[in-house]
């Protein structure tokens, strides 16, 4: 769905489906210099990394798998507690493996240490991090994220992947929820 299919629902657009592409495309440019020789395994986190890895994966000019993970942080209401739990695993052994987690957002930074360290005690070879949102907060949690892509101002945004209420995730554009739809 577009913009216009949700009008009133949005109080502003934040990235347009173009802006959205044209930074996965530049992401990719740099993941094929970086992995050169190499086949590094894409690790989604559902339901938000959807569609960034749909675009990205495809972007990608060198073999690039993926698999998928599924957490849920414990936290009240709508902040991460740092506690995660699996949902649902990987299929693949991360043993000698470059692995990239892609991500929709970062938030508090929380989850997404906590990946990191699992990740990295499986025996990966590299775990790196493209997160195409990050959120101010995220600076709180040392998190190095080797690809990020927009900062964005600290306001609950949907669209590409991320939802209110599993609504929004089909919207192509970024935009800010207006008050009124959560109030
Ligand atoms: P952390 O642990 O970095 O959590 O705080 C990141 C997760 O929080 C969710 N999140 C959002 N989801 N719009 C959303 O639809 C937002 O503005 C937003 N901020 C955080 C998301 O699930 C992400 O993986
Ligand atoms: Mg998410």
């Amino acid at each position: 769905m577009d913009t216009s299919d949700i009008e009133g629902d949005l109080s502003s657009i934040l990235l347009t489906e173009e802006q959205i592409h044209a930074k996965i495309a530049e992401v990719a440019r740099q993941v094929e210099i970086d992995y050169a020789g190499r086949e590094p395994l894409l690790v989604g986190v559902l339901k938000g990394a959807v569609m960034v890895m749909a675009d990205f994966a495809r972007e990608l000019r060198i073999a690039a798998p993926m698999d998928w993970m599924a957490v849920s942080s414990y936290g009240s209401g709508t902040k991460s507690s740092g506690v995660v739990r699996i949902l649902k695993d990987l299929d693949a052994d991360l043993h000698g493996r470059d692995v990239i987690i892609v991500e929709d957002i970062i938030d508090s930074g929380l989850t997404l240490s906590w990946l990191l360290a699992n990740l990295r005690g499986r025996g990966a070879a590299s775990v790196e991090i493209f997160a195409l949102l990050r959120k101010p907060e995220a600076a709180a949690v040392e998190v190095d994220v080797k690809y990020a892509g927009f900062d964005i101002p600290n306001e609950f945004v949907v669209g590409y992947g991320l939802d209110y209420a599993e609504k929004y995730r089909n919207l192509r554009a970024i935009g800010i929820l207006a008050p009124h739809v959560y109030s």
